[in-house]
C-alpha cells in the first residue's frame, strides 16, 4: 500500500474509531496465529474456511498452527482465557486475516477486517444497535448505494430440524445435483441454500423454507427490524442468507453493494451465542459483524476527502537552524490541521519553490538571510496569482492559525 492508498485507509480508520467511541466500544487486539483447533471448532470443520482456506502449518513443536481467517473466534478464545465470560464486552478490532481463496477482484489471500463483537447481551437491543452502527458507518463514509439483507437462523434446535428436513427433501434428487452441492448436503446442508447452480435453485423452490422452522418471536424480530430501518436504507429479509461460518444462530446479516463486482459483500455478521461453550467456555451471548476493508475502501469517493492545506517551509541562504526551527515548530503547534512541509535537503529558493509546487503546496513560507535579519518572512500564495507579502513572525502565526 502506497501513500495514495493509505490516505483512504487513514480516513476509514479515523472515521470508524469515532463511530466506535460514540457507541462506547473498546479496542481489542488478538494474535495473528492461533491453534488450528480453534478454527475447526468455531468456523466448523466442514466449512470452506477450515477445509480449504486455512493457512496451516506445524510449528517446531509439531503443533498445528493457523493464520487467523477471521476475528470472532480469537476474541471469544481470549475472553475465555481471561475468564471474563461473566462480564459484558463491547469490542472492536482490526487487522489482517488470511484465507487461501482463489484471488480475484475484491478477494485476497491476505485481506483486512474491522470487526465489532458485543458479548454478554441477549437477543434484542444489540441487534438494533449494531444495525444502527452499520448504517452510521456507511453514512460517515459517504456510501449510499448498498443493500442490507437479514435472516434469522432460529436457535440450535430449530437450525438442526431445518437442516434435517432439507437433507431428506433433497435426498431423492441427489443424482440431479452438482457434485459440489452433494458435498455440501453431506457436510454443511445449510450452504446449499446459496448454491449458484441453477438446477439446485430450481429444486429449492419447493424445498422446506427456513421461516417455517423458526419461532414467531424470531419472525417478529425480522419484521420489526425491517420496519425500524426501512426508511433509512434498502433492507430486506433474505431467507437464503445462511453465511459461511457454522457458528451462527439467531439473526444473520450481510451488506452488499452492486458497485463492487462479483465479490459484493461489504460486511457480514450475526449472533453466535453457542460459540463460547463450543470452545470450552461458559455460556456467553455474542453478536457482531466484520467489514472487509479492501471492499469498503473501494466505495469511498476520494473526492469527498478534503486534502489538508499544505504549506512549504523554505529556508535558503545561510541557515540559522535555531531560529528557523523555532518558527516551524510554532507554526505546527498553532494549527495542527495544516501540513507544513520543510525541505530538509535545502537548495536554492527556485528549486525549493519548484518542489513546493510539485508537492501541491497551497502556500509557501520563505525564510532567507534578509528575512532573518529584519525579523520578517515572506508569505507566498502558490495559486495562480502567486501574490507575496512580508509578515513578521507574530503576523505569520496569526495568519497560519486562521487558514
Ligand atoms: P465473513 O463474512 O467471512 O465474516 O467476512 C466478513 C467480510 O470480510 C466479508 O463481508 C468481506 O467483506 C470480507 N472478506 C472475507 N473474505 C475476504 C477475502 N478473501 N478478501 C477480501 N475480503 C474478504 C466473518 O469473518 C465473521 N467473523 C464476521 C462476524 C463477526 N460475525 C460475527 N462477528
Amino acid at each position: 500500500m502506497f501513500p495514495a492508498d493509505l490516505k483512504k485507509w487513514h480516513f476509514l480508520e479515523s472515521t470508524l474509531q469515532k463511530v466506535f467511541s460514540s457507541y462506547n466500544v473498546d479496542e481489542v487486539r488478538t494474535p495473528l496465529l492461533e491453534s488450528t483447533d480453534l478454527f475447526s471448532r468455531s468456523a466448523g470443520s466442514s466449512s470452506d474456511i477450515v477445509n480449504k482456506e486455512l493457512y496451516t502449518f506445524l510449528d517446531r513443536n509439531d503443533e498445528s498452527i493457523s493464520l487467523r481467517p477471521e476475528g470472532s473466534a480469537s476474541v471469544i478464545r481470549a475472553v475465555i482465557q481471561k475468564k471474563q465470560e461473566n462480564e459484558k464486552h463491547k469490542l472492536w478490532y482490526q487487522g489482517p486475516m488470511f484465507r487461501y481463496e482463489r484471488p480475484q477482484k475484491g478477494r485476497f489471500r491476505q485481506f483486512h477486517q474491522v470487526g465489532v463483537e458485543y458479548l454478554g447481551f441477549e437477543e434484542g437491543a444489540p441487534e438494533y444497535e449494531l444495525i444502527a452502527m452499520v448504517l452510521q458507518i456507511h453514512q460517515s463514509l459517504g456510501i449510499k448505494n448498498f443493500k442490507f439483507k437479514i435472516n434469522h437462523l432460529g436457535n440450535a434446535d430449530e437450525k438442526k430440524k431445518f437442516c434435517e428436513s432439507l437433507v431428506s427433501f433433497l435426498q431423492p434428487h441427489l443424482p440431479k445435483l452438482h457434485q459440489k452441492d452433494v458435498e455440501r448436503l453431506k457436510h454443511n446442508p445449510l450452504r446449499i441454500l446459496d448454491s449458484k447452480e441453477k438446477s439446485t435453485q430450481t429444486l429449492l423452490q419447493n424445498a422446506p423454507k427456513y421461516v417455517d422452522f423458526i419461532s414467531v418471536e424470531s419472525k417478529q424480530l425480522l419484521e420489526d427490524l425491517i420496519l425500524t430501518y426501512k426508511d433509512q436504507c434498502d433492507i430486506e429479509i433474505d431467507n437464503s442468507l445462511v453465511r459461511g461460518l457454522d457458528y451462527y444462530t439467531g439473526l444473520v446479516f450481510e451488506v452488499t453493494s452492486n458497485n463492487l463486482g462479483a465479490q459484493d459483500a461489504i460486511l457480514g455478521g450475526g449472533r453466535y451465542d453457542l460459540l463460547s461453550e463450543q470452545l470450552g467456555g461458559k455460556s456467553l451471548n455474542a453478536i457482531g459483524f466484520a467489514i472487509g476493508i479492501e471492499r469498503i475502501i473501494e466505495l469511498i469517493n476520494i473526492d469527498n476527502l478534503m486534502d489538508p492545506i499544505k504549506v512549504g517551509f523554505i529556508v535558503y541562504g545561510e541557515q540559522i537552524y535555531k531560529k528557523t526551527y523555532k518558527i516551524a515548530n510554532n507554526l505546527r503547534k498553532a494549527n495542527k490541521d495544516i501540513v507544513l512541509e520543510s525541505y530538509l535537503s535545502g537548495g536554492s529558493l527556485k528549486s525549493q519553490l519548484r518542489r513546493a509546487n510539485k508537492n501541491n503546496c497551497n502556500f509557501a513560507v520563505i525564510v532567507g538571510d534578509d528575512e532573518i535579519t529584519n525579523d520578517q518572512v515572506v508569505w507566498k500564495d502558490l495559486s495562480e496569482d502567486g501574490q507575496q507579502i512580508f509578515l513578521d513572525v507574530e503576523e505569520l502565526i496569526t495568519k497560519y492559525t486562521n487558514l
